[in-house]
């Protein structure tokens, strides 16, 4: 439950749906899934027994495993995905909690699009707002972190998935009304393999790793707090149906709004902040669920934030305060030209991307599959496959399901996962 909870979060709600906009949808949609059958979830069960073997944190798994070796290098790559995705993560999260404000004061209502589009160009452009929310953001997230209360937050994970469930289902009710609705359904939903290019075959990838936590570290650590008896392959399952299953509703909610209300699909991170306002000003009872959406959301974020400062300071051993302090000073520090991005800065665009674009693109597009090639590399010769299977089989009896496992783990998921990134970014 607890990394379900870490799992979802602004990955599913917010990523996931301007990624399928920005990517073509249904051929988005249909790469996705087979990243998450062929990739995320081998790699997600690999995390979980490299943790519970391993009994540590990314940095130290490796060297329990492997000592007086170097492999311990793709935990620096982790922890330093972990790093730039929290900076900009904020950003999102403080965008997140402007808009809770917003709706609250009915500022939605009767609203159109054009106006709402101002709307969010006035909030992320402004030359102060969006740091200062970012910086709230941290410092709940470092409060929990310091004061140690993370599984009193998980606890919430409880109440919280079902919440945002219930939200989504209801915003999904009033969606599928909208005139243009159906379009924008077939849209998403119909898989169009001649729209599948290797830079969309990249964006798929990347976004299983961000939404899936995986490549760097946070599984690895949930793994170490598994017990001997919960069977891996399960919950494994279990944690990618359960996030996948949020991030499609999070597309189904978010897509048929674009086609009713005519929001360009490559309007790029704040489409979501257009998107879903433009459905809750439609509602009766808008300002209430608009307060209750943007809560749970931000709540959502805030579970996924901790458990991303956790990988960071996990090494920090009696000083761990001090080291959650200064780490999210850090992050914060990092994060600024992302938050100044859609203002300010918006004239500053490396390599085609604004500032928080091109933070995204490097943690997830690039450093997370190296992370996971890293790792399945490690996992499947290093550590060897067969010894990763007898941890993911402990007290429950070989299967095939194991032996297919351990294959793709040395040969399927490192080929894969090579190809993809090598042509995705040369591509
Ligand atoms: N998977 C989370 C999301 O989709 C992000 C996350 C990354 C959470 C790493 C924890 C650790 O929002």
């Amino acid at each position: 439950m607890a990394s379900v909870g870490s799992a979802v979060g602004l990955g599913n709600i917010w990523r996931f749906p301007t990624v399928v906009s920005g990517s073509g949808g249904g051929a988005f949609v249909l790469v996705y899934l087979g990243a998450i059958g062929l990739l995320g979830l081998p790699l997600l069960m690999a995390e979980l027994a490299l943790g519970r073997r391993g009994r540590g944190s990314v940095l130290t798994c490796f060297r329990t495993l492997a000592p007086g070796t170097a492999w311990w290098g793709i935990g620096l790559i982790s922890v330093t995905a972990v790093t730039i995705i929290l900076s900009f993560y904020a950003v999102i999260a403080g965008w997140v909690s402007i808009y809770l404000g917003a709706g609250l004061a009915g500022r939605f209502r009767g609203l159109d699009v054009a106006t709402l589009q101002a709307l969010f160009f006035d909030i992320a452009g402004h030359p102060w707002l969006p740091l200062a929310a970012q910086a709230a953001f941290l410092a709940l997230t470092a409060g929990i972190v310091a004061l140690g209360v993370r599984a009193g937050i998980e606890r919430w994970s409880r109440v919280l998935m079902p919440g945002i469930v219930v939200i989504l289902l209801v915003l999904l009710g009033r969606v599928v009304l909208l005139p243009g609705a159906p379009a924008g359904l077939g849209w998403f939903l119909r898989p169009r393999p001649e729209l599948i290019t290797p830079a969309v075959a990249l964006r798929a990838v990347g976004q299983v790793f961000f939404s899936f936590s995986l490549g760097m570290g946070a599984m690895v650590t949930y793994g170490s707090y598994l017990d001997a008896r919960q069977p891996i392959t399960s919950s494994a399952v279990y944690i990618a149906l359960a996030d996948l299953a949020v991030a499609l509703l999070g597309g189904l909610v978010v897509i048929p709004a674009l086609f009713a209300f005519g929001i360009e699909p490559t309007m790029g991170p704040g489409l979501i902040f257009v998107a879903l306002p433009a459905v809750l000003g439609a509602m009766p009872l808008g300002m209430l669920w608009s307060a209750l959406f943007f809560l749970m959301l931000y709540a959502a974020a805030l579970t996924s934030s901790v458990a991303m400062l956790e990988t960071i300071v996990a090494h920090a051993g009696r000083r761990r305060r001090w080291a959650t302090g200064l780490a999210a000073s850090g992050v914060f520090l990092l994060g600024i030209p992302s938050a100044l991005a859609a203002g300010p800065l918006s004239a500053f665009r490396p390599l085609g991307h604004d500032f928080l674009g091109l933070a995204d693109f490097i943690a997830s597009n690039v450093l997370l599959p190296l992370g996971g090639l890293g790792t399945a590399v490690f996992v499947g010769w290093v550590w060897g496959a067969e010894r990763a299977r007898a941890e993911l089989e402990r007290l429950s009896p070989r299967s095939r399901a194991g032996g297919a496992w351990a294959l793709a783990m040395r040969y399927l998921v490192p080929a894969l996962l090579a190809y993809v990134f090598v042509t995705g970014l040369t591509g």
